[in-house]
């Protein structure tokens, strides 16, 4: 018998997983020391991906997406939102190109490899929801604000999507082309992280 696809994706990219929970952007998320600008530049990154994403997701015809995608599991709508309040507050939009880069990939792709893009940053969302606290009391976040897309994991809407992925994906060579799409778009997020890093850390400038 083989591996369901989403034991083989979640074993697949346990690697990747484990190296972008030790980001240094991470770890300054976890400790509230993340200036607020990169966790924006975060939501406008994802915003970037995401519009790309579900209007592929959307517009494919294949029954393997077809039998994947719902609308329900659309996230542009709480990046919106979340970046409207931020832009209320002055907030300035920086390009993040390796975003550009992933959303460029991701409107060139297969039909299938968009399941391994999906199976990514569905799955990411679980990770945001667990770093939701972190978020909400270091930028003083009240009544939601700001934090509609990192409380947007819903484990019920997991399972649900990890069930119609194994269905949709049983063919050992199907499965081997998502998995390298899920390695291509952590690899992406890896970039997107680093870009948002640039400068964290780094001891203040000497005076002249
Ligand atoms: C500090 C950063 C992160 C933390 C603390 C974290 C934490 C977690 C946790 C606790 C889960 C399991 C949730 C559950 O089973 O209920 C999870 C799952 C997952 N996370 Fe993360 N995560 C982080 C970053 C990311 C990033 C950046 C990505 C990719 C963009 C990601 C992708 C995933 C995926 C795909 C799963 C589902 C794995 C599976 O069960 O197949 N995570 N994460």
């Amino acid at each position: 018998m083989t591996d369901r696809a989403t034991q083989r994706l979640r074993n697949g990219t346990r690697t990747w997983h484990q190296a972008l929970e030790s980001t240094e952007f991470a770890a300054a998320m976890l400790a509230g020391t993340l200036p607020l600008d990169r966790y924006v530049g975060q939501l406008a990154a994802y915003r970037v991906v995401l519009e790309a994403l579900e209007a592929e997701l959307a517009r494919a015809t294949c029954p393997s997406v077809a039998s994947v995608w719902s609308p329900d599991l659309a996230k542009l709508p709480f990046l919106e939102r979340d970046l409207r309040h931020f832009l209320a507050l002055g907030a300035v939009l920086r390009p993040c190109p390796a975003a550009t880069e992933f959303a460029d990939e991701i409107r060139h792709s297969g039909a299938t490899e968009l399941l391994g893009y999906l199976y990514v940053l569905e799955g990411s969302t679980l990770g945001a929801l667990f770093l939701l606290r972190y978020v909400t009391e270091a930028y003083r976040l009240t009544d939601g604000n700001g934090t509609s897309y990192y409380g947007s994991g819903d484990r019920a809407r997991w399972a649900a999507l990890t069930e119609r992925l194994d269905r949709a994906l049983g063919e050992p060579a199907v499965q081997d082309r998502v998995l390298a799409a899920a390695e291509r778009a952590y690899r992406h997020v890896a970039l997107i992280s680093a870009e948002l890093s640039v400068g964290l850390g780094s001891p203040a400038p000497e005076p002249v």
